[in-house]
């Protein structure tokens, strides 16, 4: 099994997400063993990046606050990995894995505050201004296609993907649950 991303199939220009990771499935594809490809979109715990600003000034600064992406629960995808080892039927499949809806940066913050019971503030931050913080962690290719996943996302990036649920049998986990699940950060 494979922990892959959504980037390799809707970014495939993209040096960081569209290279790097399909010559990774391409060496476990072609490694002579049963194989599962798993890949999903942003994850909720990505916005572990707001806990200092949210503890320190009740505040999300963020980049487009209105544009909803389908962002997943890293345990989703945890229980996916564990059920693809487990059960028979996985080998040879590739699964797109995403949340149950699109959630906005802004839906987020709120849901977060909604978690804490505290209102949070969402202060959009320009694109060269989000830029300009991600560098401070990310490499710049890798922040470009991030930016452009965030600002201005596909058809494919956006759609909300069946197979947590016919892996898992459920719906994937919502934000707010993962926001709930997740206060102590926050706090
Ligand atoms: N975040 C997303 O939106 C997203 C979307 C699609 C796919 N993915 C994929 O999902 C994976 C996790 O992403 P992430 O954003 O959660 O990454 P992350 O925040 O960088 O976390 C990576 C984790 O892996 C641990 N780690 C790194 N190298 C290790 C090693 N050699 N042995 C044991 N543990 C190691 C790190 O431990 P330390 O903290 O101790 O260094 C850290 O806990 C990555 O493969 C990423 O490409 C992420």
């Amino acid at each position: 099994m494979l922990l892959s991303s959504q980037g390799v199939a809707t970014r495939p220009q993209s040096a960081s997400h569209g290279d790097v990771g399909r010559s990774i499935e391409d060496a476990v594809r072609q490694s002579g063993l049963d194989w599962t490809i798993l890949r999903p979109g942003g994850f909720n715990s990505n916005t572990y990046a707001w806990a200092e600003s949210v503890r320190a000034q009740r505040t999300v600064a963020a980049p487009f606050g209105d544009v909803g992406l389908p962002t997943i629960d890293p345990a989703d995808v945890a229980e996916v990995a564990a059920a693809t080892l487990r059960e028979d039927g996985h080998a040879g499949r590739i699964y797109e894995l995403t949340g149950p809806a699109l959630t906005t940066p802004r839906q987020q913050a709120e849901a977060l505050g909604d978690a804490l019971g505290e209102p949070i503030r969402f202060a959009e931050l320009t694109r060269d201004e989000a830029r300009a913080q991600m560098l401070r962690f990310m490499p710049e290719p890798v922040v470009e296609t991030t930016l452009a996943i965030l600002g201005e996302p596909t058809p494919a990036e956006q759609r909300v993907s069946p197979d947590v649920e016919r892996v898992l049998g459920r719906a994937p986990r919502t934000f707010a649950d993962w926001a709930r699940r997740n206060t102590a950060a926050f706090r």
